[in-house]
């Protein structure tokens, strides 16, 4: 029979403990914590799935590239780098390099946008929205309406809703929307792709009414190769190729390296606009700093070019989105309620559906991440009330895979906690808010349990 197991492919130069507790000792921790994993000290976390952001596992060639790093302050050869790495992929004219992504969406907003403004999106992330927001601008989610229902399992629940956005653009005029933006793939949305149609489509609509269209480009290379395995017409081309087909579409970008950059720090932001990009530099000097750093070491610079290309390697992506999907099948199979299809970066709990007698008002995300960590010492994170409150239109717990760093032996430890904690879903209570921020409240939170949990 010919050999078809896909494995990690890579093998583990060095490694870091992990640290188990007790039941007795997670009950103590997730009380001290106020019942919000953000909270809790990680050492006290056995499986991390909080998120996939700046907790992947760099590779031997990026770790060599860190001590190539040329720590000038201006002019810096790694900057050349990583400029000649994102432009070989993203294709614009100008890159900005900042800390992470949302200080990439916070110059961005702050030059495009002002007080009354539209700017829609399929769907924002929170630091997004919030960033979005804070320049007195309204941000609007169009999903398309398959995204919004978790049992769905059409190829690309990513997509903008087209209509939506023409209506939209219609409605308030213009002038008043300064730009659209497509979050590939889309995160909050359950990690979902967007066609090269959808992407296409949405460029259209954009160069008619003269508005300029921005990737979040945060997991671009999970995106392509979902293009790559779904989209007729794509089978052959290589998630290089396809990546750059869609970037040509806009005009610009904001990225977070600390995704598909496969870097722990670090970001970038591009646009082919010479004003915009003045305009940008300008205020990247103020707080990140020199544009041929902005606020990261040469180094970083130098791991994130390299990591630009290897979340671009085949055999990589193929390990990346079976594994992921390996999760999602294990539990799916046994009646958990997840988001079909799985995601590329996570796989994410429907909420609701697994607490059905747990309203959303009781957050019932937070209950069943708490479960989990309370189960088997796993963090994963909501998005759903507590994240956007009467935003959110759906209440999901994201079990997001770092790049690289958890085997397969780790995902079948994650899949028999998730089961026993299934096995007694009834007994699960929801939550009462007794703390939070003017924004981004997520982070920091505090509650209460609505009834002590039997069992
Ligand atoms: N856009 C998307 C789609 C994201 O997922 C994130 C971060 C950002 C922008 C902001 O980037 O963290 O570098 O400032 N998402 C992380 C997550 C935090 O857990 O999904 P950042």
């Amino acid at each position: 029979m010919p050999v078809h197991t896909i494995i990690e492919p890579f093998k583990i130069k060095s490694v870091e403990p992990i640290h188990w507790t007790t039941r007795q000792e997670r009950e103590r921790l997730l009380a001290a914590a106020a019942y919000n994993l953000f909270l809790l000290p990680a050492d006290d976390v056995l499986i991390d799935l909080l998120t996939d952001s700046g907790t992947g596992a760099m590779s031997t060639r990026q770790w060599g590239a860190i001590m190539e790093g040329d720590e000038s302050y201006a002019g810096s050869r790694s900057f050349d780098r990583l400029k000649r790495a994102v432009q070989g992929i993203f294709g614009y004219r100008h890159v900005i390099p900042t800390h992470q992504g949302r200080a990439a969406e916070r110059i961005l907003f702050h030059v495009m946008c002002k007080p009354g403004d539209v700017v829609p999106n399929n769907t924002h992330f929170d630091t997004t929205r919030a960033n979005v927001e804070f320049t007195g601008a309204e941000a609007v989610d169009l999903p398309v309406a398959e995204g919004l229902h978790p049992s769905s399992s059409h190829p690309f629940k990513g997509n903008m809703d087209l209509a939506g956005l023409e209506a939209l653009i219609v409605r308030a005029g213009r002038g008043r929307v300064p730009l659209v933006m497509l979050t590939v793939t889309n995160n909050s949305g359950g990690g979902q792709p967007v066609s090269m149609e959808n992407a296409r489509a949405v460029s259209a609509i954009c160069r008619t009414y003269g508005i300029p269209l921005y990737f979040d480009a945060c997991r671009y290379a999970e995106n392509a190769y979902f293009i790559k395995l779904r989209e007729p017409g794509y089978e052959a081309k290589t998630p290089r190729a396809i990546a750059q087909e869609m970037f040509a579409l806009g005009d610009g970008c904001t990225m977070s390296a600390k995704k598909d950059g496969m870097a722990n720090i670090g970001g970038f932001l591009c646009t082919n606009d010479d004003t915009l990009a003045q305009q940008e530099k300008d205020l990247l000097i103020l707080t990140e700093g020199y544009p041929t750093y902005g606020g990261l070491a040469g180094r970083d610079l130098e791991a994130i070019a390299v990591g630009l290309e290897e979340a671009l390697d085949e055999d990589y992506l193929r390990y990346r989105i079976v594994s992921t999907a390996y999760l999602g099948k294990h539990i799916s199979d046994a009646g958990v309620p997840i988001v079909q299809p799985p995601g590329g970066h996570a796989i994410y709990l429907d909420a609701r559906a697994f607490l059905p007698h747990v309203p959303p008002a009781e957050f019932p995300g937070v209950a069943l991440a708490d479960e989990l960590y309370l189960e088997g010492g796993i963090r994963s994170v909501e998005i759903g009330t507590l994240m956007f409150a009467e935003a959110a239109r759906m209440d999901l717990v994201r079990l997001a895979i770092p790049r690289r760093v958890y085997t397969q032996s780790h995902i079948d430890y994650v899949i028999e906690v998730i089961l026993e904690v299934w096995r007694r879903r009834e007994q699960i209570r929801g939550l009462r808010l007794t703390y939070q921020a003017p924004f981004l409240r997520h982070f920091t939170a505090r509650f209460e349990r609505e009834s002590k949990v039997e069992g």
